[in-house]
């Protein structure tokens, strides 16, 4: 049965081609963060205060719906978490996904892709959502990275099994 999930969301294909590359070198459960509202083109304009992500990203309570859900989390002792850097941190869905869920005892590995920022505060705002599990230090990849890399990235962490 398998132990490691690979979760992600993406709204325009660059995290979701590394998470599949990811879940593919290391035999984890892929599962995608599905927005209820797809976002647009328009609603991803950072040019533009008023688009639905510069909203979203200055309300650090917004909570954008997900469709469905993980089937039997429970089974899951690591989960990556997976997701295009939105100013400088996560989008907020992601605290949706993971404030979904008991993640207690849990080890939640975040990845992300961006145009160059690194992962800055991103932990420092995913904490709140990870109550009771341990939240490591995570890697911002660049759109074409092999999967060779990403298998000894993920297994230098240590948790897989
Ligand atoms: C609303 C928004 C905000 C972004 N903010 C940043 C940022 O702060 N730093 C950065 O390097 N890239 C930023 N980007 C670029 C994305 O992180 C990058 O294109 C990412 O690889 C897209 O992944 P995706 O195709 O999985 O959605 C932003 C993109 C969007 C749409």
């Amino acid at each position: 049965m398998n132990r490691t999930l690979v979760a992600y969301f993406s709204a325009s294909g660059v995290t979701a081609k590394v998470a599949q590359n990811l879940a593919a070198s290391i035999g984890a459960d892929l599962f995608e963060i599905v927005p209820e509202t797809p976002y647009t083109d328009a609603d991803l304009d950072w040019n533009n205060p008023h688009s639905r992500s510069s909203v979203e990203m200055k309300d650090k309570s917004s909570r954008p719906a997900i469709v469905g859900g993980v089937e039997s989390i429970g089974r899951y002792d690591t989960i990556f978490v997976g997701f295009p850097i939105w100013w400088y941190v996560a989008p907020t869905i992601i605290s949706t996904f993971l404030e979904q869920y008991d993640l207690t005892g849990k080890t939640i590995i975040p990845f992300a892709t961006s145009g160059s920022s690194g992962m800055g505060r991103t932990n420092a705002d995913l904490e709140p959502s990870c109550k009771g599990a341990l939240l490591k230090e995570g890697r911002r990849f660049s759109a074409n990275v092999g999967t060779d890399e990403l298998k000894r990235w993920a297994e230098s962490i240590g948790e897989l099994n």
